[in-house]
């Protein structure tokens, strides 16, 4: 399938028939994730990959009780990572034991550091949860590369979501992307016209 094709069959799936992508799948849906893009390449999440049923089950009552987060085979928790001087420092281990000097990587940490330093802490939640939709977009449409179907959600409770699986306050459950074989129809894509989207000048 083409990119294009991937783009018109995606759709928001409200119903999986249960059955389990192959392991080997979902890593190439999670490598497709990882490459995501990011501002300064910070790479500011962490993605809860959840299998086990059980947990399904516990989180549905928290997700409006929508009947994906049961049914799927995998559901994906992006959050959204808070704790940018964390970040930095990994950032600086990772490039300097892949060779660089530290010297010559100081202006972009320094860079990175001034820029989130500007942000107040609300700001700074908004501009990590930013890079998160990216990287859920890759999925969204990977899925689909892949063969599965998936749905992105954010009607799900925040604090059921940390509470039950016991996240530090540090990581904010921001966006979640249950993936699976669709067992539903998609619904016609309405979409606003090219002139109401698109400003040419
Ligand atoms: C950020 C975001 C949150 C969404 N939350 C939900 C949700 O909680 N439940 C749901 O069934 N669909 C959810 N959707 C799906 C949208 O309703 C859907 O993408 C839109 O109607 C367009 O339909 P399509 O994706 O099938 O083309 C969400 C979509 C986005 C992008």
């Amino acid at each position: 399938m083409d990119f294009a094709t991937i783009v018109q069959k995606r759709y928001a799936t409200k119903q999986f028939d249960g059955k389990k992508i192959p392991e080997e799948n979902v890593n190439q849906l999670l490598e497709m994730i990882r490459f995501a893009p990011s501002s300064f390449n910070i790479q500011p999440w962490k993605v809860v990959v959840i299998s086990d049923q059980t947990v399904k089950e516990k989180l549905q009552p928290f997700s409006w009780n929508q009947p994906q987060i049961t049914s799927c085979s995998h559901l994906l928790v992006f959050c959204a990572d808070t704790d940018i001087e964390n970040i930095i420092q990994r950032l600086e281990k990772q490039l300097v034991d892949e060779g660089a000097k530290k010297e010559s990587i100081q202006r972009y940490l320094d860079m990175i550091r001034n820029f989130t330093k500007g942000l107040t802490p609300e700001q700074n939640v908004a501009w990590v949860q930013k890079q998160v939709y990216i990287a859920l977009g890759n999925a969204l449409n990977g899925a689909k590369a892949l063969g599965f179907d998936s749905c992105p959600m954010e009607g799900f409770d925040q604090k059921g979501y940390t509470d039950t699986l016991h996240l530090p306050e540090t990581l904010i459950p921001t966006v979640l992307c249950p993936i699976g074989y669709g067992s539903d129809q998609p619904t016609p894509k309405m979409r606003f016209a090219r002139e109401d989207v698109f400003m040419r000048i």
